[in-house]
């Protein structure tokens, strides 16, 4: 038996396969297409796919479903890509793909560069703005989700076709501004920045290290909580600073340029990078015409000496507060700089969506910036989307702190990860026979897989518990147990190739081989949903579904040993290609495996 391909349909995986057939089966008894849909099964023991469309059409066509399900099969029954079709129960269409079908899948993927990924039909413009670091402090854990969750998804939608444009969207306009100057003038008085009418030039060197903005941020905020007159005295600079004081703006490029250094620093150690370094001070002058724009419009309304836009709307569940565009002193807020921002990248990138990866806890400012940019027909409410994320919590439930009850610093994290990462390498006899700057890389490559992979495989909306002896454990759903099946291909494969043995076609003889086919199949399948749904953890579960299906595929068949050329070669390729599918996908989550360990 033999599959034509002349008329199979343009699919990007078995069930899409199989549910256009049984589709066109459906249709042809007058019923819905989409009856046809053929899932995973919830029971693997039984059959690896299944169709539950005779249950739901039972009802209207006023049939016993069974009967319909027989009369579908009926018309499918000497299709090559069905193997097995059994009905169960009340009507469940159980299924097993034939085999000469099974074999040309494994063989298209194996031929296939991206592994099964197809990309999207329309390309979009994409926009991703992260959680925006504040420029006063050091990243700190809470900024780790928007860093670890927006990159999987700028990766996730360039692989399949979007032309994206990531922004760093940095926090450096509001009163914290406000509080490092007016900080550094009462350490610093002499500089000559905060001279009364002083135009500059002024020096290039910065005044300030990370370290002084790290620490003169929480001063000054702490002496403002206690006392109304530091907390104005902020408050004016921070307004002198928006009207174009030329002191406080060199001071801001200098705040600027040195978080941006450091920021940097931890970015890259994370392996997240952004096209562009943009932040809330970069819109200031698009302000102005923006406010106005509001006005005229009729959007903006006049509201106890504060210009604001009224967002809330007659089927609210909660009331939504109105948007405050411009407060009674003349200053612009946050959702001001958003808006500005939209207008800004409009102007430069005419995006068809822009998504913000940004801590659920923000979601009702992302509302109000949405319905007012909408009202403004800035860009419209469907183009706009709130990614949100949970909190990462301590043991005790509540958001992560240090042992002194501060908040745990990015690079520090970091450091920590790495630190479990070599003592699980040693411990596991992992990367003894490794040269030191080898050992170093691949304890590296090992921290990030366990921080990123323990991130992304919640979904994003729920906390998590921080745990690094969990992270970074080799067993169970971790990062370095992918890893570790990663690098044992790549051994394998080496191996193979100094005994001279090269992957041949496949030829998918035991279940486990073909359940392994099945979940390469699957990835398209991922990858789409995890798109749609702006959700990694589905692409993770994807991942680790392969891993798993490949240990079993280990444990039943010998390799290099098995018994004859052709299933050595056959099996040789379906590791390839289970290797190749999960470089791409770890690719996609940021992670990326070691040569060997
Ligand atoms: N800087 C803000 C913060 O740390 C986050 C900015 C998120 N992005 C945005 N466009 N508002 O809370």
């Amino acid at each position: 038996m033999s599959v034509s391909t002349q008329e199979a349909p343009a699919a990007a995986s078995f069930a899409d396969a199989m549910s256009a057939r049984l589709g066109a089966a459906f249709e042809a008894l007058g019923l819905e297409a989409a009856l046809g849909r053929v899932v995973r099964s919830d029971r693997p023991d039984l059959s690896p796919f299944q169709c539950n469309g005779a249950m739901a059409a039972a009802k209207a066509a006023k049939r016993a479903p069974r009967d319909i399900a027989q009369e579908v099969v009926a018309r499918i029954s000497d299709d090559p890509l069905f193997g097995e079709i059994e009905i169960a129960g009340p009507g469940f269409v159980n299924i097993t793909p034939g085999n000469a079908a099974v074999d040309e899948r494994a063989r298209g993927l194996s031929a296939d560069e991206r592994a099964g990924a197809v990309a999207v039909e329309t390309p979009r413009a994409v926009v991703f703005d992260f959680g925006g670091p504040n420029v006063a402090k050091p990243m700190h854990v809470g900024h780790l989700r928007s860093a670890v969750i927006g990159d999987a998804l700028q990766r996730l939608f360039r692989f399949r076709g979007d032309r994206v444009t990531s922004d760093v969207h940095l926090g450096d306009w509001g009163l914290q501004m406000g509080h490092l100057i007016t900080e550094l003038e009462d350490e610093a008085r002499d500089l000559p920045y905060f001279a009364e009418g002083a135009e500059g030039p002024f020096p290039e060197d910065p005044p300030v290290t990370i370290e002084d903005l790290a620490r003169l941020y929480p001063l000054a905020s702490a002496k403002a909580k206690e006392d109304p007159e530091r907390l104005a005295r902020s408050r004016r600079a921070t307004a002198e600073l928006q009207a174009g004081r030329p002191g406080y703006r060199a001071l801001l490029r200098h705040f600027i340029n040195v978080s941006v250094a450091a920021l940097k620093a931890d970015y890259t150690r994370l392996g997240v990078s952004f096209d562009l370094w943009k932040g809330e001070s970069d819109v200031d002058a698009l302000i102005p015409g923006l406010v106005e724009n509001f006005k005229s419009a009729g959007v903006a309304e006049k509201s106890e000496g504060a210009w604001v836009v009224r967002v809330a709307r007659a089927d609210d569940k909660k009331e939504l507060a109105p948007l405050i565009l411009v407060t009674s002193e003349g200053s612009a807020l946050y959702g001001t700089t958003d808006l500005a921002t939209i207008l800004d990248r409009v102007e430069d990138l005419s995006p068809d969506l822009i998504l913000y990866v940004v801590d659920q806890r923000q979601a009702q400012h992302f509302e109000q910036v949405f319905r007012a940019a909408d009202k403004a027909k800035l860009l419209s409410e469907d183009k706009l989307e709130h990614i949100g994320f949970g909190t990462v919590n301590g043991p005790d439930g509540k958001p992560y702190k240090t042992r002194e009850g501060g908040v745990l610093r990015l690079a520090d994290l970091l450091d920590g990860a790495l630190e479990k990462a070599e003592a699980r390498l040693s411990e596991a006899g992992l990367g003894a026979d490794l040269s030191e700057d080898e050992r170093a890389d691949v304890a590296h490559k090992v921290a990030i897989a366990a921080i990123r992979f323990a991130d992304l495989q919640n979904h994003r909306l729920t906390n998590y518990i921080f745990d690094l002896d969990r992270f970074t454990s080799f067993e169970g759903k971790t990062g370095p147990y992918l890893l570790y099946a990663a690098v044992r291909m790549k051994s394998l494969l080496r191996k193979a190739a100094e005994e001279g043995v090269a992957p041949g076609e496949i030829h998918v003889g035991s279940d486990e081989e073909r359940r392994l086919v099945f979940a390469l199949d699957d990835f398209d399948r991922a990858l789409e949903q995890a798109y749609d749904k702006r959700a990694p953890n589905i692409l993770c579960d994807h991942v680790y579904g392969v891993a798993q299906a490949l240990s079993k595929f280990y444990a039943a068949c010998p390799v290099l040993a098995a018994p004859d050329e052709t299933t050595k070669a056959s099996r040789l390729a379906l590791v390839a290609l289970t290797l190749k599918q999960l470089t791409l996908a770890l690719d996609l989550l940021g992670i990326e495996a070691p040569e060997r360990m």
